[in-house]
Order: structure tokens, then sequence, then C-alpha cells
């Protein structure tokens, strides 16, 4: 029981890689908080959790939308008691060549994920500077480090979610808060699952290649990354023992970018 006595808040934990977080923390004996817009697939996560005899709580949070996740977050504190760990997670895909990308959707990609990012922990660390402990966590992408074509919007603001997490492990520091990057390579969920089809237009090649050229076609064996293997990096940050593991990028991915 590697969470127990330990309180995440996880945005975009209704679907995907956040809900396989939220999943693996409570198995673990966490208290986890699952923020998103989509409050029909929080309720069901919580539902299933509960069902399973962990504690969890719905939020509804745009992660854009600063006094929305003010509120959350401090609704958070308030019921399970503090916050040890942050999960910022949320995120969208939007794939188009710089010519036709238009400049609202770069605003709404870049907003999700970066603003978002900064919101988050700033109403978090609130609660965890004054308790002298806490982990954040970000969800960058191995587009943190390395470009993909069509990606401006997704690569720009990946980079700028790891610049984000290393400047919080400075600052955090003598607050006793660490912070790092989660990097994952293609990780199959309805974000990905999106993007097959979308590519194969873009580019003018099948889906196929698609999958084993564009998005496997750097790793070392040609397989996706699990949903669990990227839960499992996320327990390892929150559950680590000290903050010797700060300011840094880990990369589960089948070898595509080598840190
Ligand atoms: N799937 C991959 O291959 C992959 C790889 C690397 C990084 N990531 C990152 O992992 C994170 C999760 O992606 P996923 O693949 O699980 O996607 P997903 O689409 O399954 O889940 C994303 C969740 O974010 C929520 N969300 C979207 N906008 C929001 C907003 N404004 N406020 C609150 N919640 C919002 C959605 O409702 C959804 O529940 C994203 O940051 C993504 O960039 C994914």
């Amino acid at each position: 029981m590697q969470m127990e006595g330990n309180v995440t808040v996880v945005t975009g934990a209704s679907s995907g890689i956040g809900k396989t977080i939220a999943e693996t923390f409570v198995r673990e004996g966490g208290k986890v908080a699952i923020c998103d817009i989509n409050m029909d697939g929080a309720d069901k996560v919580v539902a299933e959790l509960k069902a399973g005899g962990g504690e969890a709580m719905a939020v509804e949070m745009d992660v854009t939308d600063e006094d929305a996740v003010n509120r959350g977050v401090d609704q958070v504190a308030k019921q399970f008691g503090r916050i040890d760990t942050m999960v910022s997670n949320a995120g969208i895909q939007i794939v188009h060549a710089i010519e036709e990308f238009p400049y609202a959707e770069f605003r709404k990609l870049v907003t999700i994920h970066l603003d978002g990012s900064f919101l988050l922990t700033k109403a978090c660390v609130k609660h965890m500077y004054p308790q002298k402990s806490g982990s954040l966590i970000y969800m960058g992408s191995v587009h943190s480090h390395e470009p993909s074509a069509l990606k401006t919007a997704y690569v720009a603001a990946k980079h700028g979610i790891l610049g984000l997490s290393r400047v919080m492990a400075k600052e955090g520091a003598k607050h006793g808060v660490r912070s790092n990057t989660i990097c994952p390579g293609f990780v199959k969920t309805p974000l990905v699952e999106k993007q097959i089809p979308e590519q194969a237009e873009n580019l003018g090649i099948s889906e196929d290649d698609v999958v084993n050229k564009i998005m496997l076609g750097e790793t070392v064996d040609q397989e996706f990354t699990t949903m669990q293997d990227v839960a499992d990096v996320a327990l390892f940050l929150a559950s680590f023992k000290s903050n010797a593991l700060t300011g840094q990028s880990i990369v589960p991915s089948h070898g595509w970018y080598m840190a």
C-alpha cells in the first residue's frame, strides 16, 4: 500500500492515462480526486473506484478556468484534509501543418496543456507549501524533447510543461516539494486512436504506416507504451521516499528518445 494517507489531484482522470493513474493510486490505498470537464465520465470513474472499496471524489474542473481550478483544489483539500500529489494530465491533441493550423486551435491546445498546468500548480502548492511536502507530477510526452511534423502546438506546449516542471523543482525545494515530468511515447488512448486516421489523411499514407512508421518507428521494438506503464511511473514518483528525485523527466517509451 504505497499511497496510504496520500491525497492526489488528477486532472483529465475521466479517461485514458489519467483514469489508470487514479485506479492505480486508489489500489495502493490513496485518496484521489478525479478532476475533469467530463463530469459523466468522472462520476462513473468515482463510482467504480468506490465500488471497489476505494476513496475518490469527482470534481468538475476546466483546467483553463482559474476560479474552477482554485475552487476544485480547495474542495479536495477540505474533503480529504490535504493535497500530497498533483498529477497535471488533462490534455487534447490537434494536428495540422502550420499553413492550415487555425490560430484559435493553437491557442486552445496550448491553454489547456500549459496554462492548465500553471493554474493547477499554483492552486496545489498553496496547500503543499505550508505542510512542507508534496509531489508535482506533470504529463509531458516524448514531444517534450523531440519534435514531430504537424504538431506545432502540442510540441511547443509539451516543451513548455517540462520548463515549468523544472522551475517548480527549484522553487519548490525550500518548501519540501519535488517536481517531475513523465514523458510517455505513444499510448493507445482515445486521444491517440483519433490521431491515426487524421495523420493518415494529412500525410497521405495508410493508417498502418502511421502506426508502424510514425508512431512506433523510433521505438526499439515497435511496441506501444501502455496506460499502466505510465501509471506505474506516476506511482514511483508519487511514493518516492525522498526529494532526491526532482527536476527530472522520465521517458516510458520503448526507447524512443533516450534521455
Ligand atoms: N496517449 C498518448 O500517446 C500520450 C503520450 C504522451 C503524453 N500523453 C498525454 O497524456 C495526457 C492524457 O492523455 P490521454 O491520451 O489519456 O487522453 P484522453 O483523451 O484519453 O484523456 C484526456 C482527458 O482530459 C480531459 N480534458 C480535456 N480538456 C480538459 C480541460 N480543459 N479541463 C479538464 N479536463 C480536460 C478529457 O475530458 C479527458 O478525460 C495528455 O496530457 C496527453 O498529452 C498522451
